[in-house]
Formats: structure tokens, sequence, C-alpha cells
């Protein structure tokens, strides 16, 4: 089975919990860090927005907490995830794609987010080429995923509760223990902060840039067009 296919059946099967395994597993700040990264991806008045890999549309809905007057389309490749997206919040545009492959016109937006999605993709770079190439000139990038924080003790700590503590409980409020062993996986096998900023220098980037959220346990990427 591809990545892809894995990736789209989990996600399609632990939809109806998916927003409270983020809560619990951020201790509540899930919606504060997509409002913090939302803010740095600076939504025009009337402007044009997309959040790639939208899921059930949090990052969307932060772009117009941000700024009301943006048209935001939210794309994923789970319907489940976006039926349960839809009915939180109608007001986003929530289209079906895959954002390898985005459905979507060039230069178009003004910015493109994604959250906690770039360790799920066969090809980070070409997610950064695709959010490159429906960007409007000076349009932002940003990205938020988890990481590993590096403090001594702290990581260690950190260790334990995401590699041990956490697989069980996402197993047992979600009834999908595969998915929440998959998690701690896929973000040991990312790339490091700098590799990211790289990838998105490589595909034409400028002004790139990363800062720490959590302690060390998410990062933020911001670049521009
Ligand atoms: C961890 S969820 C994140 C959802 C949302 N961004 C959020 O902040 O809660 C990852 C989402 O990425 C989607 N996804 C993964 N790979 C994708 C791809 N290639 N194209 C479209 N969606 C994808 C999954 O279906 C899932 O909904």
């Amino acid at each position: 089975m591809s990545k892809a296919s894995y990736v789209r059946a989990m996600f399609n099967g632990i939809a109806p919990r998916y927003d409270l395994m983020n809560a619990v597993m951020t201790l509540g700040q899930h919606q504060t860090l997509r409002r913090i990264a939302a803010r740095l991806a600076r939504p025009p008045r009337d402007g044009r927005a997309l959040d790639l890999a939208t899921g059930t549309g949090d990052f969307a809905a932060a772009l117009r907490d941000i700024e009301p007057s943006v048209r935001v389309v939210g794309i994923d490749f789970a319907m489940e995830m976006m039926r349960l997206g839809q009915a939180k919040y109608p007001a986003t545009n929530f289209i079906a794609g895959d954002m390898l492959q985005l459905p979507l016109n060039n230069s178009y937006f003004d910015c493109a987010v994604n959250g906690f999605v770039l360790r799920n993709v066969a090809d980070v770079r070409g997610a950064f080429a695709e959010m490159y190439r429906v960007l409007k000139p000076g349009g932002r990038a940003v990205s938020l995923e988890i990481t590993t924080p590096r403090a001594p003790i702290w990581k260690d700590v950190f260790g334990i509760y995401f590699d041990h503590i956490m697989p069980r409980l996402g197993g047992m409020l979600s009834g999908k223990p595969d998915a929440y062993r998959y998690l701690p996986q896929s973000v040991r096998a990312f790339y490091k902060p700098e590799q990211v900023v790289e990838l998105m220098r490589a595909v034409g980037f400028r002004d790139v840039s990363f800062r720490w959220l959590m302690l060390g346990t998410m990062a933020v990427y911001v670049g521009l067009k």
C-alpha cells in the first residue's frame, strides 16, 4: 500500500475522534498553535487563503479568526475528515484533492498554510513546490509541524510521553492503536527544522525562517514567494 493510501485510510478511520485527540495530546493548546501560525500567514482583507490538508478545518477557521473577510479554501483527500469540518465551518470552501497535485490555478492565493501534515506526505519538497505554485508573488507560506525537542532532560521526558504514554492513550480513546503508534514514528522519521527550511528555499521561497513553539515540540515555518 502506498503512503498516501495508508494515510488517507488512517485519517478517515480516526476522523470522529480526531479533534478530541488533538485537544488531549496538546493539553488543549492545539487551537492556540494554529492561531499563532495563522497570524504569521497575515491573511489580507478580502484576500484568498488556502489550507492544505485541512482535515476537520481548524487551521482554515483560524485564518478567518485573524481576518474575517478572507475567503478560505480547505483541501484534503480524507473525505470523512472534511465532512466533519464542513459541519463545523460552513464558511470554508472544502475541496477534495491531493496536496501534491493541487487542482488549483497558479499564483492565485495570498497565503497558503498547512498544519500537522508534512511528515505524512511522500514528497515534502513536492508539497512546498505546489504551495509555491499556487501563491501570488509576495504570498506567504506557513507550515506547522510537530518536532522533537532538543533541550537536555526535557527531550527525554517528552520522549517518554510521546513514544509510550500518548500512543496508548490515543489507541484507547480512538480505538485505532495503529494510528497513534504511527504518529511518534512519523515525527522521528521527519526532517529536522533546518532541513525543512532548506527544502522551502530549494523550491524558491525567500526569507524562510522557523521558530519553535510549545517548548520545542512544534515548529512553525514561514516563507515568501
Ligand atoms: C494530522 S491531520 C491535520 C489536519 C489539519 N491540518 C489540522 O490542523 O488539524 C493530517 C491531514 O492531512 C491529510 N493529508 C495527508 N496527506 C495528504 C495529501 N497528500 N493530500 C491531501 N491531504 C492529505 C489527511 O487526510 C489529514 O486530514
